[in-house]
């Protein structure tokens, strides 16, 4: 059976768990070779989703296409030219790109305290800046030119329905999430002669363990068979998003940034 990303291959960061995980499942269930990320072993255990990488690869495998493991920290030119090279030989080129690492987590490992504008700690205000925006920028930055040379690619950056209101707290990461936005129209401004598609995805609150551990949740909010889209998302409702971006069904889709946050964010912009 001919499925629609057969003969490409993804790469997505922060796929140990949370949304990259369930991302990469969907894009290796759709013929997607893929190279899952962390930022070390362990981490999808961190919250209770797999022991480690391999597990997580172990898991994703069962869609029969290769899967691959990398680690490393994204703001780290170094690391990123190094999971660049172990991409390459493991699985060859990259032809769809999704930067989802990132997420409102300071520099001791949890939500920063305090986390307003005036307030937040220098060393919260680099980490985020590091795993949010720079990041994003180093990952594009390497992986792009080889799509640019091929003239095809897709690259999808995972943004937050946060970058398009006001937000008080989580004021430096909805800021990040902005810029992350704004980089992606103006990525797909340069590359418009190139064939490779730049858009961005800005899920709402989505049920993934990292979400539900570091924050109250509305309990009237968790059930998703409910009448109402006032609830929280699934994973797999942000991965399907980003599963039809990154295929041939988008092939004109260009620059834009598609909202999954089932009606949250009810205003232009
Ligand atoms: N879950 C939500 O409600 C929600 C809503 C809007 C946006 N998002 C965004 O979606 C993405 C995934 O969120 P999640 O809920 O799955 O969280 P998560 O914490 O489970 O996943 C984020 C992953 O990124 C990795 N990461 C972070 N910084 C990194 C770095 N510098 N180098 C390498 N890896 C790094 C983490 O280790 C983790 O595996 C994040 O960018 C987050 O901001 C999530």
């Amino acid at each position: 059976m001919t499925r629609e990303l057969d003969g490409r291959t993804a790469f997505v960061t922060g796929s140990g768990r949370g949304l990259g995980r369930v991302m990469a499942a969907r894009l290796a269930e759709l013929g997607a070779d893929v190279a899952i990320h962390d930022i070390d072993w362990t981490a999808p255990a961190k919250y209770g989703e797999f022991s480690d990488l391999g597990a997580v690869a172990k898991e994703i495998g069962k869609h029969g296409t290769r899967v691959m493991a990398v680690t490393g920290n994204i703001g780290d030119k170094a690391a990123v030219a190094e999971m660049k090279q172990a991409i390459d030989a493991g699985l060859g080129e990259v032809h769809i790109l999704v930067n989802c690492a990132g997420g409102d987590i300071g520099a001791s490992g949890g939500k920063p305290n305090p986390n307003n504008a005036l307030d937040i700690a220098f060393e919260d205000i680099q980490v985020l800046t590091n795993n949010n925006l720079i990041g994003t920028i180093l990952v594009c930055q390497a992986f792009i030119p080889p799509m640019v040379k091929a003239g095809s690619g897709s690259v999808i950056n995972i943004a937050s329905a946060a970058a398009h209101m006001g937000c008080s707290p989580e004021v430096v990461y909805s800021t990040l999430k902005a810029a992350v936005v704004h980089y992606t129209r103006c990525l797909a401004k340069e590359l418009l002669h190139e064939g490779v598609r730049i858009n961005a995805v800005s899920p709402g609150a989505t049920k993934t363990a990292r979400f539900q551990a570091t924050r109250v949740v509305d309990p009237a909010r968790m059930d998703s068979s409910i009448r109402s889209l006032a609830r929280y998302g699934e994973p797999e409702e942000i991965a399907d998003a980003v599963a039809f971006l990154a295929g041939p069904r988008a092939r004109f889709i260009n620059g834009q940034v598609l909202r999954v946050d089932g009606g949250v964010t009810l205003f232009p912009g």
